[in-house]
C-alpha cells in the first residue's frame, strides 16, 4: 500500500476542492521536444482514470509560436473522450475558435495578460488589442454554447515589468469576466507570489464584487511557494485549484516560467486536510513515473519522488530507466 497523509482536519477550508489539470497543455506546450501525439492521447486517458473530470487537452495557438501543441486536430481526432470529464483547449482567436469548434470542443479557455509586455510577447497584441481579439472569441462561443474560462497571466509579478499592483490585476481580470467567461484563473506564471500577496488579491477582487466562486488560482512553484500560496487562496473561499501532473511545465514566453504546481503535491496535501478531490493519487504518481520514462526526465514533484522511490516493485522516477526508449522526436 502506498503511504498516504495522516488525515488531520483545519478549520476554513471548503469540503471539496476541484482539481484543473493543465498538464497535457501547460505541461506539455514547454518540452523542448515534441512529444508525439499518441503519448499525449495516452497521458489524457490516464489522468481520467485517475479521477481528473477537468483535462486542459492542448491549445488552438499558432503551430509556430508553440510547435509542442501543433497537433491539436490530430489529438483531438485521437483521443478517447470519458464521460463526464470536461476536455477544456486555449484559444487566442477566432482562427482558433473556427479550428476548435471543427473538432467538437465544448469548453474553451482565452488568456489574458495583466502586463503590458507579456500581453505584447504572449499574444503580439497590448492588453487593449488583446480584449479586442477576445471579444468576438468569447461571443460566438457563448453563441455555440461553449463554456470560456479566462486566465490572466502575470497577476503576481512579471519578468520584465517587475511587481505588479493588485489594483491593476482586478482591473484586467474584471475586464476578462466583463466579456461573458464563466470563471477567471489568476497565473503567477513565474510563481514570485507569497501567501500574503494571495489573501491581498483575492480580497481586493471580492472588494470589487468578484467572489471566490468566480476564481481559480494557477500557481508556478518556481520559488516553493505553490502549496503555500494554494493553501492562503482555499482561506479565502477558492475551490478549483490548476495543477499539472507530475510538476512538469511552464510558460515558453515568461522569462523564468518553471514547472506549474505538482497534481500530486496538491493530492497529498488536500488528502491530509480531509478535503475530497475525487482523484487516486497512486495512479497520478505512476502516470508520472511512465511520463517521465516518455519526456526522459525526472518528475519535478516532491510527492513524485518520494512515493515512487518508496513503493515497492515500481521504478524510481529520479532515475529513468536506460530501456525506456525515448519517445520524444529530436526536431
Ligand atoms: P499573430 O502573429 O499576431 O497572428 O499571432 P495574426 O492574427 O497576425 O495572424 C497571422 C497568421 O497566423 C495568419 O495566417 C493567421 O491565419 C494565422 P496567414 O493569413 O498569414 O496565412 N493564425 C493562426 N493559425 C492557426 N491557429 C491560430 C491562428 N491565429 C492566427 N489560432 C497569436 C497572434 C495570438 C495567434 C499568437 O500570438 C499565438 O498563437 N500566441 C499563443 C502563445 C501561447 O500559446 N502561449 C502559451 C500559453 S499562455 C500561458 O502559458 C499562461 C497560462 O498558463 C497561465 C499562466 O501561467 O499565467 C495560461
Ligand atoms: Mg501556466
Amino acid at each position: 500500500m502506498m503511504r498516504t497523509p495522516f488525515e488531520v482536519p483545519m478549520d476554513g477550508l471548503p469540503d471539496r476542492v476541484t482539481i484543473y489539470e493543465v498538464g497535457p497543455r501547460d505541461g506539455l506546450q514547454n518540452e523542448s521536444a515534441i512529444v508525439p501525439a499518441g503519448v499525449k492521447a495516452e497521458f489524457l486517458a490516464r489522468l481520467a482514470e485517475a479521477g481528473l473530470t477537468t483535462i486542459e487537452a492542448t491549445s488552438f495557438v499558432h503551430p509556430k509560436w508553440v510547435p509542442q501543441l501543433a497537433d491539436a486536430e490530430e489529438l483531438l481526432t485521437r483521443m478517447e473522450r470519458v464521460p463526464g470529464v470536461r476536455y477544456p483547449v486555449l484559444v487566442p482567436n477566432e482562427r482558433g475558435l473556427d479550428r476548435a469548434l471543427d473538432h467538437g470542443v465544448t469548453d474553451i479557455a482565452i488568456f489574458g495578460s495583466a502586463t503590458e509586455t507579456f500581453a505584447r510577447r504572449n499574444l503580439n497584441r497590448s492588453v487593449d488589442g488583446s480584449i479586442e481579439m477576445f471579444t468576438p472569441v468569447v461571443a460566438r462561443a457563448l453563441e455555440n454554447g461553449l463554456d470560456v474560462r479566462a486566465y490572466l497571466s502575470m497577476c503576481f509579478g512579471d519578468p520584465w515589468e517587475g511587481p505588479v499592483p493588485v489594483e491593476q490585476v482586478v482591473r484586467h481580470g474584471r475586464r476578462l469576466l466583463d466579456l461573458g467567461c464563466s470563471q477567471l484563473s489568476l497565473g503567477d506564471t513565474i510563481g514570485v507570489g507569497t501567501p500574503g500577496h494571495v489573501t491581498a488579491l483575492l480580497a481586493a477582487f471580492a472588494e470589487a464584487g468578484v467572489g471566490p466562486e468566480r476564481l481559480a488560482v494557477h500557481f508556478h512553484d518556481t520559488y516553493g511557494q505553490a502549496l503555500a500560496n494554494t493553501l492562503s487562496a482555499l482561506r479565502a473561499g477558492v475551490t478549483v485549484v490548476d495543477a499539472s501532473t507530475g510538476g512538469i511545465g511552464g510558460c515558453p514566453f515568461a522569462k523564468s516560467a518553471t514547472g506549474n504546481l505538482a497534481t500530486e503535491d496538491l493530492v497529498w496535501m488536500l488528502s491530509g486536510l480531509g478535503v475530497e478531490t475525487g482523484v487516486d493519487l497512486e495512479s497520478l504518481v505512476a502516470t508520472s513515473v511512465w511520463l517521465a520514462g516518455e519526456l526522459g526526465r525526472p518528475s519535478p514533484s516532491r510527492v513524485v519522488q518520494a512515493l515512487a522511490a518508496e513503493s515497492p516493485g515500481r521504478r524510481n522516477v529520479t532515475q529513468v530507466p536506460a530501456e525506456v526508449p525515448p519517445a520524444v522526436e529530436e526536431e
